[in-house]
């Protein structure tokens, strides 16, 4: 899940289920560095994937980014 931190203007990529109970969070609320899963609210930082707010309490699997010639590219294992 790519996400644009809207202050910096970074690119960060996370799983896309939050580890609570594997809600897509493709209509999570992002604000600032964080987003919010749809369901119970639970919040992650979308830098480093740790939860920052419960029921939330395992982290998102984060991938490196890497921005060049106008193209976004995300380093998958
Ligand atoms: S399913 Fe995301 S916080 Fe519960």
């Amino acid at each position: 899940m790519p996400s644009i931190d809207p202050q910096e203007g970074d690119f960060y990529a996370t799983d896309g289920y939050c580890t609570h109970e594997k809600v897509h969070l493709e209509g999570g609320l992002v604000m600032g560095s964080t987003i919010e899963c749809p369901k119970h609210n639970g919040r992650f930082d979308i830098a480093t994937g740790e939860p920052v707010r419960k029921p939330a309490c395992k982290a998102l699997q984060t991938y490196p980014v890497k921005v060049q010639n106008d193209k976004v590219y995300i380093q998958l294992d």
